[in-house]
Formats: structure tokens, sequence, C-alpha cells
């Protein structure tokens, strides 16, 4: 059996557009295969640890070549807590709204808690970083409420799928699948549009 794991960067419960979608994927990837695991991680139930002072030194000295102190060895033990749980599943969907043209805080702090050498990514000076997290298929749930790919500067800018999928690189991501609502305010179709958009989701879930 092997296992996918939602990992879920809204905090709106039922009101949230990003998770709908993300239902829409997964109960059509469900059925598409029945033996696949679903596993939850909502980054904002609060159980997230703090990367503060020790984990980077921590950080620093592991990518020096040396280990941390055992000062900081708690904050590294709980950083590697979190990478474990992430690492244990064959394939990710992330759900993922837009907000102040970025991503939720707690998927930042997330990708700063696991995102560490020998871990996520290999480092040379030679030959710059490698993604270790290799063999593995990701999709991503995009949602914003105003900005809009070919909209004007006016509706925002795009630091959220860009900073995202450029992290899925980083890590070593090469198969990735995306689906996106982003309504167009300028027009009365808002209900047409998300319909259009679950099934799209839908779509993608029983492709992936
Ligand atoms: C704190 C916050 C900031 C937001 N910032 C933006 C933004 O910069 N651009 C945008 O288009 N939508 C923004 N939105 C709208 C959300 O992207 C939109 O409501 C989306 O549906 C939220 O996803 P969710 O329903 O899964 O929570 C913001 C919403 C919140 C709550």
């Amino acid at each position: 059996m092997s296992t996918l794991l939602h990992v879920s960067a809204s905090p709106r419960g039922t009101s949230s557009d990003s998770r709908a979608l993300a239902g829409a994927f997964l109960d059509s990837h469900r059925r598409a295969k029945p033996d696949v695991m679903v596993e939850e991680l909502d980054l904002f139930d609060g159980k997230l640890p703090t990367f503060g002072r020790l984990a980077a030194q921590a950080k620093v000295a592991v990518f020096g070549g040396g280990q941390p102190s055992a000062e900081q060895q708690g904050e590294w033990d709980a950083a590697r807590a979190v990478f474990d749980r992430f690492a244990a599943a064959d394939a990710y969907l992330f759900s993922v709204p837009m907000w102040n043209a970025g991503v939720p805080y707690v998927l930042k702090q997330w990708i700063d808690i696991i995102t560490q050498p020998g871990w996520v990514f290999g480092f040379t000076p030679e030959a710059g970083y490698t993604g270790l997290i290799t063999g593995k298929k990701a999709a991503v749930v995009y949602v914003s409420g105003v900005y809009q790919p070919g909209a004007s500067l006016a509706y925002g800018a795009d630091f959220h799928s860009t900073f995202f999928n450029d992290w899925l690189r980083f890590a070593g991501f090469t198969d990735v699948a995306e689906v996106r609502w982003q309504p167009d305010l300028l027009t009365a179709t808002r209900d047409a549009d998300k319909t259009a958009a679950l099934q799209r989701a839908a779509d993608a879930g029983s492709r992936f």
C-alpha cells in the first residue's frame, strides 16, 4: 500500500476553496487507486515547532559538515520529526491559498523546518544544490481570490506558485501536476468557474 500525504495550508476548514479542490482530487484519486492510503497534514493545527536560534545554528553547523551541539539537538530532532513525516509518504498533494501574493506563513515555516542539508538537499561548491526527494510525484492546488495570471499588476503579483513550484524543483520533484482556481472578478461566472475547477481537480486526481 502506498501513501499520499495531503499537506493543507488553509485554516478555513469547510469554507476553504483549496480544500474543496483537494477533496475533489482525493475523491477521484481514491476511486482510481483504492489501495492508496491518504494522510492529512494540517499545517494550521498548531503543532509545527518553531525554527529559531538553536535550530538555525544547528543547520549552519550541519551545512558546514559538523554536528548540532547538545544544546541545539532538541530543536534539530523536532525538525527531523517533521521531515520524517514528510519523507515517509510516497506522493504528495499540497493545497496552497495565495496570501499576500505569497504562501501562508505556516507553509513557509514547514519548508524552513524540513529543508535541511542531507534531508531535502545536498550541496557542493562545484555542483551547487541537489534535490534529494526524488522519484516521487506531487500535485498542487493553487487558489487566489484576486490575482489571475495575465491580469495587470493592480491585481497583484505571483510569488505564490512561483515560490512553491521552485521549492518543489529545489527539493527534487520533477513530476508535478497543478490545478489552479484563480477566479476572474470581472465576470459573473464564479459558480460555474468553481464547478469547472472542481472538475479539473477531479480529473487530475484520477490521472495522478
Ligand atoms: C490572509 C489572506 C491573504 C490573502 N491575500 C491574497 C492575495 O494577496 N491575493 C489574492 O489574490 N488573494 C488573496 N487572498 C484570498 C485567498 O487567496 C482566497 O480567498 C483563497 O480562496 C483562500 O484559500 P482557501 O479558501 O483555501 O482558504 C488572501 C486571503 C487571506 C485570508
